[in-house]
């Protein structure tokens, strides 16, 4: 009776065992279109107040050339922009080093020698360019020879132009919002045939306007033609070198002064009340080329200046809008300072600079900034806010709660007189700092045109074993189920005949 028992369990088991088996190869074995591995690529934002790493990934398997790029991460190099290491041989090159090395740690090693790296500098050492062309030629070379001795496949390292860089602002924003192509459910790229969005973008020495237009573009230097996944974009884009917010409080500081007078102390209608501040003549203010118009002709650049804020909200935006100029325009209508912008249509994307001056209106004030007279309501209330009222909202230091009035001031008279936004087209504009995960500046823009030179692989095909294996594996498992069928249907059929016998 115990040896019959013992049988049917070993039958039994047996039975399960092929059936688990069978089911363990033939699941996974449906031929799996298993995600390929990534690609890599690699874009320093060499900024003029500093430098950020952005490292990107897509599929291998990527459609024509450009694939569904996402940011896989970020590094910020410690210290200034490369431009601030102008008379310091070495220096540039070794502050990159620390991001390098991540990035060397952050990419699977396979992937390294195809991996694109590029370095982008912007209007920090277009400005260097204008003082010293040999030394800003000296940075760029040190910094290229860095990148040259990391693993990667070096692209290059350049100085962007204005244009450049509003352009790979509006790629990128377009791209994060899948204006250009979007993977239909079907499983194929589709055009979805979307308006694209205008980009603004506020840097510490330079500001650019791009967007689409079918308006005719006056100055041909303002025209730029892509072309993307087939289609045809025509944009108008500007870049206003010494219209980023540092550069801006720089030019406003060296008005002050001139309009003031060189004294000791220098009273500043957009500081806080009562807020008081040191600064040098020479490295604070008049060291630029932005400032140069309003340099005295003597002065002692190691002078210390002692600032004192009045918070007044109207004597501060007067000031502010004398940085700008708005006669003289040759074209049939003009931005600022004689230049030609046809007028600004569809919706736009703020980012940089004017996402972080939104959102301490927005966290200073909870009004919720949706159109120009808002902004006039939170700018006024800001104006007129103590230091210490400003640092406890928004948990921010004074270096930067300092100049919230001022480069507020700037925004608004940049977007409202300057680039003609209005009660009706400000609601469209939004503010942001991320979309889809990666960060809104003009690096993913440079990255997709970089990578368009990167071969795309062909998909795998992804089986759980070889063929040939699969299919011995399988055999096994079938005869090992037949022969436990086969004892079960034994053992049942010797019962019958003991029991008929009885
Ligand atoms: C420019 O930089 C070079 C070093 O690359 C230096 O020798 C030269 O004096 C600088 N020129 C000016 C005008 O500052
Ligand atoms: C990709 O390229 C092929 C051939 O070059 C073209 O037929 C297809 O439309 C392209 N797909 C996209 C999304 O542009």
């Amino acid at each position: 009776m115990g040896l019959r028992y013992a049988q049917i369990i070993l039958a039994v088991l047996l039975l399960i065992s092929a059936i688990v088996g069978i089911l363990l190869v033939v699941v996974p074995a449906k031929v799996m279109e298993a995600p390929a591995e990534n690609m890599y690529g690699i874009v320093l934002d060499a900024g003029s107040s500093h430098t950020s790493m952005f490292i990107y990934k897509w599929p291998a398997d990527k459609q024509n050339g450009t694939g569904i790029v996402s940011q896989h991460n970020e590094c910020h190099v410690k210290g200034g922009g490369i431009s601030s290491y102008a008379g310091i041989p070495g220096g540039a090159g070794k502050s990159l080093e620390a991001c390098l090395n991540q990035a060397v740690k952050d990419i699977p090693k396979s992937r390294h020698h195809q991996t694109p790296l590029c370095l982008g500098a912007t209007a920090g050492m277009r400005l260097l360019e204008e003082v010293n062309a040999t030394e800003s030629q000296r940075v760029i070379k040190e910094v290229e020879n860095k990148l040259k001795s990391y693993p990667f496949k070096f692209k290059e390292a350049v100085i962007l132009s204005g244009q450049a860089e509003g352009a790979h602002g509006w790629v990128t924003v377009n791209y994060l919002l899948e204006n250009f192509v979007k993977y239909g459910f079907v499983g194929r790229w589709l055009n979805p045939g979307r308006e694209t969005i205008g980009a603004l973008d506020l840097g510490g020495a330079s500001t650019q306007i791009t967007f689409e237009t079918s308006e005719k573009i006056e100055n041909k230097s303002n025209l730029m033609e892509l072309k993307l996944y087939g289609q045809n974009y025509r944009l108008y884009t500007q870049s206003f070198l010494c219209y980023g917010q540092d550069q801006f409080l720089r030019r406003l500081m060296a008005y002050l002064i001139k309009t003031q007078g060189i004294k000791p102390q220098l009273s500043h209608p957009c500081y806080p009340p009562n807020f008081q501040t040191h600064i040098k003549l020479g490295e604070d203010v008049f060291d630029s080329p932005c400032t140069k118009k309003y340099r005295p002709a003597q002065f002692n650049p190691e002078m210390d200046v002692t600032v004192v804020g009045t918070g007044d909200y109207q004597m501060c935006l007067n000031n502010v809008t004398k940085m700008f100029s708005f006669g003289n325009c040759s074209y049939s209508k003009c931005s600022f300072d004689g230049v030609f912008q046809p007028s600004v249509r569809g919706s736009f994307m703020a980012f940089s600079a004017y996402f972080f001056t939104h959102s301490y209106l927005n966290t200073l004030t909870n009004i919720s900034i949706t159109s120009p007279t808002q902004m006039e309501e939170a700018v006024k209330r800001v104006c007129s806010m103590d230091m210490s009222q400003m640092k406890a909202k928004t948990g921010k230091p004074e270096k930067y709660m300092k100049n919230v009035c001022a480069v507020a001031n700037f925004v608004q008279v940049l977007l409202m007189k300057g680039y003609h936004f209005n009660e009706t087209s400000f609601p469209s504009i939004s503010f942001k700092e991320k979309a889809g995960g990666a960060s809104v500046g003009w690096a993913l823009g440079y990255m997709l045109s970089v990578s368009n030179t990167v071969p795309a692989e062909s998909l795998r095909l992804v089986t759980a074993l070889p063929l040939a294996v699969w299919a011995v594996v399988i055999f096994i498992f079938v005869a090992l189920l037949l022969i436990a069928v086969g004892h079960l249907v034994m053992i049942y059929r010797n019962k019958r005949t003991k029991e008929d016998m009885v």
